[in-house]
Formats: structure tokens, sequence, C-alpha cells
């Protein structure tokens, strides 16, 4: 009798950690699965709806599994102005373990990866959107080579990111020590897990909270 009860438990116990392992395996797979939304394209002349007066709105963005990509997007149909992804010349790993590894050996040796030539202008702008993930607790180094390469000097930049836990990271402070000639507005951090559902509501209180 006691052997039968052991099988059993054992049994249980087999069904119970093989089915957590599941939901493990396919949450991990999941994010890997996560990608860019190839509807979601550049935009280039939607009305401004801001009250920035006659200021020439942009929203860029850099983004590799899709998140930071949605936020942008929802943001840009807030704001309105024009809408562009940040790309770099590298193709990244489509693996998020690969992917993972290869951004740290970036933030190891500070690399400055080559970006695409972007399709404006950026002297036509005086509000910039910029949004980013973090990675490894920083602006991805893709963005180190846009505030290298463009200069933001007397224009407002509001940057935008998401995260899984890290929070903005610092990096808005970042942003105004490698633009000291710009005014960097306070940042929305969203989770980039979060971007399932809709972020109106904080992407509203953040417009309204910084009076635009
Ligand atoms: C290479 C890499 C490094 C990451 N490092 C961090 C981190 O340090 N802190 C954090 O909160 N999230 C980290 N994440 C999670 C991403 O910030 C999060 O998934 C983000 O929403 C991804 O944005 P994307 O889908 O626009 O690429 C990392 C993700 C990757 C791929």
């Amino acid at each position: 009798m006691n052997k039968v009860k052991i099988i059993i438990i054992c049994l249980i116990a087999l069904v119970v950690v093989g089915g957590l392992g599941a939901v493990i395996i396919k949450n991990i797979n999941t994010e890997e699965n996560q990608t860019l939304d190839s509807t979601i394209t550049d935009e280039q002349g939607k009305e401004a709806k801001l009250n920035l007066n006659s200021d020439k709105i942009l929203v860029i963005y850099f983004s590799e599994t899709g998140n930071t990509q949605k936020l942008a997007k929802l943001i840009s149909d807030k704001v309105g102005g024009d809408f562009i992804r940040i790309e770099t010349e590298k193709v990244y790993p489509t693996d998020y373990n690969e992917l993972v590894d290869d951004a740290k050996k970036e933030k190891e040796n500070d690399d400055r990866p080559k970006l695409k030539t972007l399709n404006i202008n950026l002297d036509d702008y005086d509000t910039i959107f910029i949004g980013y993930p973090i990675w490894w607790y920083q602006m991805p180094m893709a963005m180190y080579t846009l505030f290298d390469n463009y200069d933001f000097a007397d224009k407002t930049i509001i940057p935008f990111n998401t995260h899984e836990g890290s929070g903005s990271s610092g990096t808005y402070e970042d942003i105004q020590k490698l633009e000291p000639k710009a005014k960097v507005l306070e940042g929305l951090p969203i989770r980039g897990g979060d971007m399932v559902s809709d972020q109106s509501s904080k992407v509203d209180s953040w417009l309204n909270k910084l009076g635009i």
C-alpha cells in the first residue's frame, strides 16, 4: 500500500514539475519569438498634436524585439509629426540569448555600431522623442552612436524606454550628459512585457505632466 502511495506521489510530482517546466520554456520561447512588427513603418508629416506651437516633432526609436517600437508608435500617434526607426548596419542575432551575449560584448568593448543613414534631417526638428530598450542597465550602444553622430544642441529631447525591471536606469541623465546643450525632459519608462496591453493612459498622463 505504502509503495503504491509513493508511486502515485512520484507520478503527481512528475506531472507538476513537467508542467512547470513547460510553462517556463514556453515563456522563454515567447520571449525569443518577440519581434518587430513589419506593419509599423516610418511615417512622415502626421499632423502635430502637441501644445508646442509650430515646433517640428520627431519620434525616433531603436527596438530589436518590438516593445519599444509599439511604445514609439503609440506616442507618435498621440503627438504627430514624423516617425522613424533607428537601424544598425549590423544585424543582431534573432536568438534572444545570443542577442543578450552580443549586446554584452558591445557594452564591454564600448562599441559604436554603425547606423543606417536616417532618411531625415535632424536639423528640421525642435522636439525629438527618443526611445530605446534598456540593455545591460544602460542604453544600447547604437544610441551612443546616434548621440555621437548627430548634434542635438538647442533641441528638446523627450526620452522614453522599455525595460524588464531596471526602469530608466539613469539613462535620461546619461542623455543629458551626452547632449549638454539639449533640454532633456522627464522620460517615460514602461515594462516591455506591459506592451501587450494598451498603455495609452500612462502615455497620456506623462504628456500631461510635461504640459504638452
Ligand atoms: C541584450 C538585452 C539586455 C537587456 N538588459 C536589460 C537590463 O539590464 N534591464 C532590464 O530591465 N531589461 C533588460 N532587457 C530587457 C529589455 O529592456 C526589454 O525586453 C525591452 O522591452 C526590449 O525592447 P525592444 O523589444 O524594443 O527591443 C534586456 C534585453 C536584451 C535583449
